[in-house]
């Protein structure tokens, strides 16, 4: 057997200044939405925002429901918000951020697999690159450049 080797560049930082003004913008707002979130069940707030068109903002929460599957998570949410209102436009970078009983998370949040899934389609469909910004506390930041960093040996329409 031949061995090969799958590697992702990411960054971490903790300045704020590491980003864009635009990205910061996103990043704030994507903080201060995290409480809107309806997570009664898990008690644990995300919140996912989408930088596009260079200055536009939209975000999203996790919203939970009683029958637990049914639940859906802030990405998602924000993403189809996107796609259905913007498809035209492109995406130039996500925020995630959440937060559980204690406050802030010590470490960045990264996405769920199935999120990371429904991002690299958002990827496909616009063929650029979307850069994610994963906070942790105000302070922490996890990037990668592109959502398929996310999802090594991914599933896409290539196959079908
Ligand atoms: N959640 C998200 O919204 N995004 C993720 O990437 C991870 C998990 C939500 C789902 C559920 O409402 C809560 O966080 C706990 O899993």
């Amino acid at each position: 057997m031949k061995e090969y080797l799958n590697q992702v560049k990411y960054y971490i930082t903790d300045t704020l200044i590491s980003f864009s003004e635009e990205e910061q913008l996103l990043i704030k707002e994507t903080i201060a939405k995290a409480k809107n979130a309806y997570a009664p069940y898990s008690k644990f707030n995300v919140s996912a925002g989408v930088l596009f068109n260079k200055k536009e903002i939209i975000t999203a929460t996790n919203i939970e429901n009683a029958s637990y599957p049914i639940g859906t998570c802030a990405e998602r949410n924000v993403l189809s918000y996107f796609l259905s209102n913007y498809p035209q436009a492109k995406i130039n970078t996500i925020a995630v951020y959440a937060e559980n009983q204690s406050g802030k998370l010590k470490q960045p949040i990264t996405p769920c697999g199935m999120c990371r899934q429904a991002l690299l389609e958002a990827e496909n469909i616009q063929s650029t690159n979307i850069k994610v910004i994963m906070i942790g506390n105000t302070s922490n930041f996890l990037v990668v450049n592109k959502c398929a960093h996310l999802l090594p040996f991914a599933f896409d329409d290539s196959v079908l």
